[in-house]
């Protein structure tokens, strides 16, 4: 099933709460929260005590994305402000098994990004330890930039990774997923669907919610149609 997570780093800081119940009645399925510390992105965002602020204002799941240096020491306040799932860099960690360890420990599914550069590979051998594989989509840091077309492939190679092991682990992509890429992602593979800009961006979050599922299923049918034979040549 594919699932859409608003990223609330484009809704309006200012009312918060508010735009976290209006995404909710929207039809979303989990709610997106970034978290930056301006070292491991050049920007910064939120902390555990807004994100409890923030827990009574919905009965989805949070999915905490720590843009942040090495995660281990607020792992905890962040389980503790109300998380269900945490998703770490890869690149923010040492000790990235440990770290998945961490997760577990304090009752949320752990998952792992991988910024655009990072190879599959600084994953494989904890894949079976995932709820979810973040491929991210542009480079961290900030909403409403453009989608790195280049990282399709990965989400292939990622689909097939997780399919020949057997396993469950879902692929989400997060950054410039919008009504002109969710469909090729779907193609590919992805499952859970990060959307900041595309989503808040509009005036009617329920609209913008059901288009996006619309093309996810476009598309995914499309992927199932038997590929017509290429005409004869002349
Ligand atoms: C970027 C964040 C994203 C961001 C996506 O570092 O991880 O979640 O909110 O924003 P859009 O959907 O606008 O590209
Ligand atoms: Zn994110």
């Amino acid at each position: 099933m594919a699932l859409i997570a608003p990223s609330i780093l484009a809704a309006d800081f200012a009312c918060l709460g508010d735009e976290l119940r209006a995404i909710t009645a929207a039809g979303a399925d989990m709610i997106h929260i970034d978290v930056m510390d301006g070292h491991f992105v050049p920007n910064i965002t939120i902390g555990p005590p807004v994100i409890k602020a923030l827990r009574r204002h919905s009965t989805l799941p949070f999915d905490v994305h720590l843009m942040i240096a090495q995660p281990d020491g607020y792992i905890e306040d962040f389980a503790d402000a109300g998380a269900q799932i945490i998703t770490v860099q890869v690149e923010a960690c040492t000790h990235l098994h440990r770290t998945i360890q961490l997760i577990r420990k304090v009752n949320c599914q752990p998952a792992v990004a991988l910024n655009p550069a990072t190879p599959l590979e600084s994953i494989r051998y904890v894949l079976e330890e995932v709820n979810m594989v973040l491929l991210m989509t542009v480079n961290p840091g900030f909403g409403g930039q453009e989608f790195i077309r280049g990282v399709l492939p990965k989400i292939r190679q990622l689909r097939k990774m997780i399919d020949s092991a057997g396993l469950q682990v879902k692929i989400q992509t997060d950054g410039g997923v919008n009504d002109d890429t969710i469909g090729l992602i779907a193609r590919d593979g992805g499952e859970v669907f990060v959307a900041g800009t595309a989503i808040f961006g509009q005036d009617d979050y329920a609209r913008a919610i059901a288009r996006l599922r619309q093309l996810i299923e476009a598309a995914r049918k499309q992927e199932k149609e038997p590929k017509k034979p290429d005409p004869p040549q002349e």
